[in-house]
């Protein structure tokens, strides 16, 4: 980061900021002193205009719907690599040679079973218990299980918490799958690469011989590539100020995951089919637009919007390539739910509101509809996406970990309780 001098005015005061320059992107103003020289925090609530560190990981460019990791766009990514590819990119900064990438593998895979006992510990659970509430609890329960890669200040335990984590999250996320639909458990077969393990944990019998289609499973790499990393979104954002405090990195992918959970976030996935189900034809459509449009009805267009994002969203346009893709690999030609999406999307689109707010499809609108097709219920949209985030989320983690200027984080606040006052007993009251 190369920087040079800004002034700002407060009151009678000027203060002399340092101006910090990225590779690409705006610029930072570095705030860092500005309490000791003028007694006033910043205010800015969501963070829209503040950057809580300094990363070499991902960038966007949501004007014009850039996404890199990296430095490598997201569409050559998706379309030539495979998920543990990115995951080797996004951890180490560069792409694996051959060599690398088939230790990588093997390393990955040699993890990808849990502990015996964590079973034991699923049934614990309500059988009708939403797969994110298993997740988070039982990667947060990894903690308990690993004790030999819970040592933060050790890069090899930091290393091996990675692997496991990276290479267990689809075991945990297919036991949590198999739990709730009452089905044994699959244990992982590592002859097979990381995708079609985990399709097979999820919709293999025992009773039945399972083969793996190779179109559904390059597509769900894909979705995993898609989602892997997106800098300092509110999961990552929780998982670094979790790891900021020293705790241990399944407690703070966990954490991570607890925040994934929500809807303007990654529950969106779940709550955007839910959507669509909801408005059934294409005749119901112009009703809920009028809906989203109210200021006073709190119904949101689910799937349409991003924090950063104010043009097409570039991993939607790859999603919305392999929703096609699988649905004619299914030979799903007329889903309804696919009728309403196109219709949705080109009205929006086109309807000034829309356009106005910049509110385009993200991710989330079409990525629903290709998990439901392969054959995912809703609730199991978000785990999907904790399982592709969580090496996006331990890069993170490790490169605020490594960095020596790390300390642990602690906002301020604009305190608008009452003032200083006197305790008055409970009877004068
Ligand atoms: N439908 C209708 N209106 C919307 C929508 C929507 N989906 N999103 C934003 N708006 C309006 C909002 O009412 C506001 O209008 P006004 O300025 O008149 O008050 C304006 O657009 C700006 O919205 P905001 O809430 O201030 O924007 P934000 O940056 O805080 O929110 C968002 C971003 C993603 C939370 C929001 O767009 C949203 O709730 N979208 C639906 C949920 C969703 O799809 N989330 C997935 C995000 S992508 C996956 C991920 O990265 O996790």
């Amino acid at each position: 980061m190369s920087g040079n001098n800004g002034q700002l005015q407060v009151g009678d005061k000027t203060v002399d900021m340092a101006i910090k320059k990225g590779s690409i992107g705006p610029s930072v103003i570095d705030i860092a002193k500005l309490y000791s020289q003028t007694g006033m925090f910043t205010y800015d609530p969501g963070f829209t205009s503040t950057a809580s560190c300094e990363s070499q990981i991902t960038y966007i460019d949501g004007d014009e719907g850039v996404l890199l990791y990296r430095g490598y766009p997201i569409e050559q990514l998706a379309e030539h690599g495979d998920f543990l590819e990115t995951c080797y990119l996004l951890l180490e900064g560069e792409l694996p040679t051959a060599a690398q990438k088939a230790d990588f593998d093997y390393r990955v895979t040699r993890h990808t079973m849990v502990h015996e006992q964590m079973a034991r510990f699923f049934q614990g659970f309500r059988r009708d218990a939403h797969p994110m509430a298993v997740m988070v609890g039982s990667i947060g329960a990894m903690s308990a299980f690993y004790h030999d890669s819970t040592d933060i200040s050790d890069p090899y335990q930091r290393m091996v918490a990675s692997m496991r984590m990276i290479a267990k999250m689809p075991t945990l996320a297919a036991m949590a799958f198999k739990y709730t639909v009452g089905q044994p458990f699959v244990y992982p077969l590592n002859s097979l690469d990381y995708t079609s393990n985990f399709l097979r944990m999820c919709f293999a019998v025992p009773a039945e011989e399972y083969k793996v289609n190779p179109v559904l499973s390059r597509a769900l790499d894909r979705i995993f590539i898609l989602h892997a990393d997106h800098e300092q979104n509110a999961s990552t954002s929780t998982v670094r100020l979790a790891g900021s405090s020293g705790a241990n990195p399944f407690a703070c992918i966990a954490a991570g995951a607890a925040c994934l959970w929500g809807p303007a976030h990654g529950g969106a996935n779940e709550a955007a089919l839910k959507m669509l189900e909801e408005i059934g034809t294409v005749d119901n459509i112009p009703k809920f637009i009028a809906k989203a449009k109210d200021k006073n009805d709190p119904f949101r267009l689910m799937g349409f919007g991003h924090r950063v994002y104010k043009n097409y969203d570039p991993r939607a346009k790859i999603m919305q390539k392999t929703t096609h893709e699988v649905l004619a690999e299914l030979g799903i030609k007329d889903d309804p739910l696919l009728d309403v999406a196109i219709e949705l999307e080109r009205i929006a689109l086109s309807d000034s509101y829309f356009i106005e707010k910049k509110l385009y499809p993200n991710i989330d609108f079409y990525s629903g509809i290709t998990l439901k097709a392969m054959g995912f219920p809703t609730s199991m949209f978000t785990a999907l996406f904790a399982l592709a985030r969580t090496v996006g989320w331990i890069a993170q983690w490790k490169e605020m970990i490594e960095d020596p200027s790390q300390k642990i984080g602690r906002p301020r606040q604009l305190y608008t309780g009452s003032p200083q006052r006197e305790y008055s007993p409970i009877g004068r009251r």
